[in-house]
């Protein structure tokens, strides 16, 4: 595994996008395709409260560390040649050589293969540059679009997680996926 504190967050070209390390200049650029409410469908969080807001925290985000220094907190912007942002991706790497990835591709770009091609990018990313050796995903079993992604990308579901937490008027039940990064790709 690379030392946390020598690690550079690089662009990554993918076939069809660049992926731009996520920092507060993304704010007012990512700030109307976040606040669609269907995006949230199965998650915790909320659209945006503000710019303001958004900037705030993708200003902190510019660290790429967790407070206590012990993860690495990626994400990257995909932006089109034509400058448009089709999503975003995230990653947390923890000092075992795991990592948690995590991803939007914004409503008008959905099933277009986006997020099979970012994804793919990062943990290609992660194992070769980071040293990564195992990539987990936790989603909301309800989140077809998103397991089925993962089993697409050869994630295998590890577990299922009762009640992992409670949002939007139920609880939610999660699925944990695993894959091994190790050996042939
Ligand atoms: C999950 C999400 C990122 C998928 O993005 P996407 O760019 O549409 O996914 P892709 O086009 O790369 O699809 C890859 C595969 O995933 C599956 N898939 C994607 N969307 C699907 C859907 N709505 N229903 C069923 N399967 C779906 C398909 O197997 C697809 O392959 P195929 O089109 O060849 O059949 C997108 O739906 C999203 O951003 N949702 C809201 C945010 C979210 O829930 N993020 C996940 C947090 S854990």
């Amino acid at each position: 595994m690379i030392a946390f504190d020598r690690y550079a967050s690089p662009f990554i070209a993918t076939e069809r996008l660049t992926l731009e390390p996520r920092g507060a200049l993304h704010a007012e650029r990512l700030f109307a395709s976040f606040s669609d409410p269907e995006l949230y469908t199965f998650l915790p969080g909320d659209p945006p409260l503000s710019l303001e807001a958004m900037r705030e925290r993708y200003q902190r985000l510019e660290t790429r560390r967790s407070t206590d220094g012990k993860a690495l907190w990626l994400n990257w912007a995909a932006r089109q040649e034509s400058g448009t942002y089709v999503g975003v991706v995230e990653a947390t790497v923890h000092a075992d050589a795991s990592a948690h990835v995590a991803y939007f591709v914004f409503r008008p770009f959905q099933r277009q293969g986006f997020a099979a091609e970012v994804v793919e990018a990062v943990l290609a990313h992660l194992k070769n540059d980071v040293g990564v050796e195992t990539a987990r995903a936790l989603l909301d079993t309800r989140n077809e679009a998103s397991w089925r992604l993962l089993e697409r990308l050869r994630f295998k579901r590890d577990r299922t997680i009762k009640n992992a937490d409670h949002f939007k008027g139920s609880k939610s039940d999660e699925y944990e996926y695993v894959r091994d990064l190790r050996g042939a790709r």
